[in-house]
């Protein structure tokens, strides 16, 4: 007999496409990125390269980064000046590169690249150490030029991503950033050692609950039928939701082609309220932050104006029911981390949507996995 062999199909281990199968890594870069970083009871970065001293004087934080990556950064902003109590500033590395930042000696530059080769990432950190910055960076791929030329550099521990978008990289890149985040509160005294402790078991505990929402994705199948013939679509939240959406509608856009746009919900009587018609999606991230109430009232506002609200909410939330049309239901999670969590359907619901306009969710048309040239 003859057997031929599907190389392709093989390194997608099972998996239809390469998108599918990096998401589902996910459980295991969020345990791999943490593995070794608690030791009796306090959290250690050794690649930081920084003594304790020179980590207390650190009095402003810039991440820099493009794409999701920057995303990823939105997310370390709500955390290093939550826990950290430092003013943390996230720019797009095209942005930052070239206008005169307030760069001191300590300032903590912090390049987020899942390559670690995009152009505009180096640019930025080579410019930010002429200027005396400490830098630091989350890198996917060992030696890159990201990790080379920084001060110290935390590995993502995803592996190779293959699929143009990045899934697997951006929970990595959410791990990393927590535990810097976390860091930079220990030194600092902002958190006792037992709520850090107390942290980082709940950070570790959102891989059991990406696994969690890994195995049924029968409503978020449904979510895309209702969606994907709209040409357009509005991602709203608040607070941590806000970056969620802002990262779901980046997806959305990217692999199928389908114009998104994420808006703070706050925002929303500003300007995108004016699009909505009858059936347009609004998709809202609804967990239990601390202005849920808030997130609850713009998807009754939605709603009334006829739109098709799809809500990303908590288990055990039936109230949410009466106002949306279809519920994503994640596990109930804390604030802190529920990016790492609930970006995980609106990266589900981006494929099942590409999918069903027939695009090629592994390669979308005119992008590139690394911006190696400007
Ligand atoms: C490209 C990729 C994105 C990625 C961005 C930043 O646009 O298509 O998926 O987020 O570059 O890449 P980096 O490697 O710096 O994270």
């Amino acid at each position: 007999t003859h057997i031929t062999w599907d190389i392709a199909g093989a390194e997608k281990g099972g998996y239809p496409d390469f998108m599918l199968k990096e998401i589902h890594e996910q459980p295991r870069v969020i345990r791999d990125t943490l593995a070794g970083r608690l030791v009796d009871g306090r959290l250690v970065i050794d690649e930081l390269d920084l003594s304790p001293e020179e980590l207390t004087l650190i009095d402003r934080v810039y991440v820099i980064a493009c794409g999701t990556s920057l995303h990823a950064g939105l997310v370390a902003k709500q955390l290093i000046e939550g826990w950290a109590r430092i003013p943390c500033e996230v720019e797009a590395a095209s942005e930052f590169r070239y206008r005169n930042a307030l760069i001191t000696p300590t300032t903590l530059v912090v390049a987020v690249s899942q390559s670690g080769e995009t152009a505009d990432t180096l640019a930025a950190i080579r410019d930010a150490r002429v200027r005396g910055a400490r830098v630091f960076g989350i890198t996917n791929v060992v030696g890159s030029p990201v990790a080379r030329e920084a001060d110290g550099v935390i590995y993502t521990k995803a592996n190779k991503e293959i699929a143009v978008a990045s899934t697997k990289s951006f929970l990595g890149q959410i791990v990393s950033l927590t535990l810097l985040a976390l860091l930079l509160a220990q030194v600092k005294g902002n958190l006792r050692q037992n709520q850090i402790h107390l942290l980082y078991k709940q950070l570790a505990s959102t891989a059991e609950q990406v696994e969690c929402i890994l195995q049924d994705t029968s409503r978020i199948q449904q979510a895309a039928q209702r969606c994907y013939q709209a040409s357009s679509a509005l991602f709203i939240g608040r607070g941590m939701g806000c970056v969620i959406a802002r990262e779901g509608a980046l997806k959305l856009k990217e692999i199928s082609y389908l114009h998104a746009e994420a808006y703070p919900a706050g925002e929303m009587k500003h300007g995108p309220i004016a699009l909505i018609e009858d059936g347009f999606p609004v998709i809202a991230v609804a967990t239990h932050g601390p202005i849920y109430d808030k997130v609850m009232s713009n998807i009754q506002e939605s709603k009334a104006r006829g739109a098709c609200v799809i809500a990303l909410a908590e288990q055990g939330d039936e109230e949410i029911q009466k106002y949306a049309d279809e519920v994503i239901y994640i596990p109930p999670v804390q604030d802190c981390f529920s990016a790492i969590t609930a970006s995980v359907p609106l990266q589900l619901l981006a494929r099942e949507i590409a999918l069903l306009k027939h695009c090629d969710v592994d390669q979308p048309r005119n992008l590139a996995k690394s911006v190696t040239v400007e």
